[in-house]
Order: C-alpha cells, then sequence, then structure tokens
C-alpha cells in the first residue's frame, strides 16, 4: 500500500488534503447539492429514480481534485469562488457520468466505486445510461445560466468556456480517450498511444479545470497557456498514479476493484515501462509543474502558489 509513501513528498511537508481544502470541499459539494435537490430537478414521482441515481453517482465520495484546481487556479490569477463555482460544479458532474458510463458492462464493467455498488449494480443499466445522459446535458446548462457575469467574466468569456467544455467532453477529449483505451483493450499499444489515452481520457478534464479557473479569472492568453500545460502534466501524472496503485492497493482502500487493469489487459504506464520507471515519470512531472507554478509573469500582484504546489504534491504522492 505504501508505494508512493517511500518516496521523498515533493511538498515541503506532508498534509492533509481533506482538512486543508475541508471549506472548498464543503462548498462544492453543498453546491452540487443544490444543483440536483430533488426541487431542482423534475423529479416527479415517475422520474424520482433517475434523480436519485444522478444524486448518488454525483454526491458521495470523490475527491474533487479537478474542483479544487479550477478554484485555485482562479483564486491564483485573481478571480473569486463565485465566478467558477458553476463550472467547478459542471466538472463534477462531467467527472461523475464519465465513471457511471465506464463501469458499464459494455466499458469496464465494474461493480465497485467510490467504496459503494456503481451506479448500474444500484440502479439498472439503463437507468445508469440515463444518469450519465442527464449530468452532460445539465452540466453545459449550469455553466451558461449559473455563471456570474462582470467585467472579467464577459458573455464571450463565457461562451469561450463553454465551446471549450464541449472539445474537452467530446472528440477532442474525454470520449475519443476512453474509445483508444478499450480499443487496446488486450491488444499491443506503443508509448504514443498510451500517452493519447491518458492525455484524453484523464488529461482533458484537468487541462479544462485549470484553464477554466483561469480564463474566468481574466488571465492572459499565455497564462492560460500555463495552465493548460500544467493541466497536461498534472493530469497525465494522476494518472500513471491510478495505474500504479491498481497494481499495489487494495479494492477496500481505493473504494474501486484494485488490479483490475492486468486482467482487462488496459495500456497502462507500469505495463509499459514498469513501476520504478512510471514512478520516476510522476517525480518528473511533478518537478515540471512545480517549475509551471514558479514562473509569475503575467500573474496578479501577491500572486501565492501554496495551494496548487500542496496540490501538485498529492496528486504525486496519493495513495488512494
Ligand atoms: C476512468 O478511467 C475513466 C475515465 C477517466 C474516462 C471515461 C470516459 C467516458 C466513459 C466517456 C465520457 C463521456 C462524456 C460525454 C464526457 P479508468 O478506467 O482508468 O479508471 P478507474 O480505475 O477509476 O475505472
Ligand atoms: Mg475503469
Amino acid at each position: 500500500m505504501s508505494l508512493m509513501m517511500s518516496q521523498p513528498s515533493l511538498v515541503e511537508s506532508p498534509f492533509d488534503y481533506e482538512r486543508l481544502f475541508a471549506d472548498t470541499l464543503q462548498t462544492v459539494n453543498q453546491r452540487l447539492g443544490r444543483y440536483l435537490d430533488k426541487d431542482a430537478c423534475d423529479a416527479s414521482l415517475e422520474a424520482e429514480g433517475l434523480w436519485e441515481a444522478m444524486r448518488y453517482g454525483t454526491l458521495d465520495g470523490g475527491k474533487r481534485i479537478r474542483s479544487v484546481l479550477a478554484i485555485e487556479a482562479c483564486k491564483a490569477c485573481g478571480g473569486t469562488l463565485a465566478q467558477i463555482l458553476p463550472t467547478v460544479c459542471a466538472i463534477e458532474m462531467i467527472h461523475a457520468q464519465s465513471l457511471i458510463h465506464d463501469d458499464l458492462p459494455c466499458m469496464d464493467n465494474d461493480d465497485l466505486r467510490r467504496g459503494k455498488p456503481s451506479v448500474h449494480k444500484a440502479f439498472g443499466e439503463s437507468t445508469a445510461v440515463l444518469a450519465g445522459d442527464a449530468l452532460i446535458a445539465m452540466a453545459f446548462g449550469l455553466i451558461a445560466r449559473e455563471t456570474p457575469l462582470n467585467d472579467k467574466v464577459t458573455p464571450a468569456a463565457l461562451l469561450a468556456v463553454i465551446t471549450d467544455f464541449s472539445d474537452v467532453t467530446s472528440v477532442r477529449g474525454l470520449v475519443n480517450g476512453q474509445y483508444v483505451d478499450i480499443l487496446h483493450e488486450g491488444k499491443p499499444y506503443t508509448p504514443e498511444i498510451l500517452e493519447y489515452i491518458h492525455t484524453y481520457k484523464t488529461g482533458a478534464l484537468f487541462r479544462f479545470s485549470l484553464r477554466a479557473g483561469a480564463t474566468l479569472a481574466g488571465a492572459s492568453e499565455a497564462v492560460v497557456e500555463r495552465f493548460t500545460l500544467l493541466g497536461q502534466k498534472l493530469g497525465l501524472a494522476f494518472q500513471i498514479v491510478d495505474d500504479l496503485l491498481d497494481i499495489a492497493s487494495t479494492s477496500e482502500a481505493l473504494g474501486k476493484t484494485a488490479g483490475k487493469d492486468q486482467i482487462q489487459e488496459k495500456a497502462t504506464y507500469p505495463a509499459c515501462f514498469g513501476a520504478e520507471a512510471s514512478r520516476q515519470t510522476v517525480e518528473r512531472l511533478s518537478r515540471e509543474s512545480l517549475a509551471l507554478l514558479d514562473m509569475t509573469d503575467g500573474m496578479p500582484q501577491g500572486y501565492d502558489p501554496a495551494a496548487l504546489k500542496a496540490l501538485v504534491g498529492f496528486i504525486s504522492n496519493r495513495i488512494k
């Protein structure tokens, strides 16, 4: 279980993610709960099961790492929580949807997620598909309807974020990443294919989270690009650690079925390069991420990357 713990931490001191970001996590969970409240959905008698499945898949559990990245990027670029919160909830809805669909029998066929039966096990397959569908469509509406406009968040900036969201949630993002992941199950693959899978399957939402945070804070194009690169590195590091944990941890600790990548012959970093080389890649990506956060040009006065740096450490050293 201690695969990442033997390494020196990249942050100055180990920290408790849940404690450090307790307020942020509470705010995000509360807002998500409000958006998925029974009264906000048309949860009439007939649709109650659908609404319940959406809440079940979205609300309980989840580390909310993408949320925290988006919020901290927005704050680091001089923005406020209010500006980014609807987008953050949209990100979590897409993330939850992608896991609901990923667990389906026609995809990874996984019965356990976030420490409980996956949505299709609890509610049935057709409801799981529809709950995911509803979450996708709802996510777009949230960004459009709920984001407060101001001098930085202009209608044009908001439109750019929504267009970007469409790209990362479709065939320039999660969907093509997942497609290529499944396509190569049990088949030969190259390191380029592996990087492609992770860049889209996981990296797309990491890039979007950081980029949206910077964009909605009114950051310059150069800064938005820098945060996009940061998202690429962190998304890749996150997925490599995920693949390492799949081998070294337990289902109980992870809240999802461990050891499945090998059984399903998935394209992963440890399978392709070995565990040690994979850990070294995570170390390199972490160092490069920290270096990006040290760059101050284009950042507002008083720029403080401490929270984002702590997140880099958490992503690289996490044990669940
Ligand atoms: C988990 O990876 C799965 C993903 C990161 C993405 C899955 C994407 C889809 C199902 C497409 C989503 C569609 C839209 C419209 C956004 P994993 O299987 O490696 O991780 P796991 O061990 O947590 O299952
Ligand atoms: Mg899976």
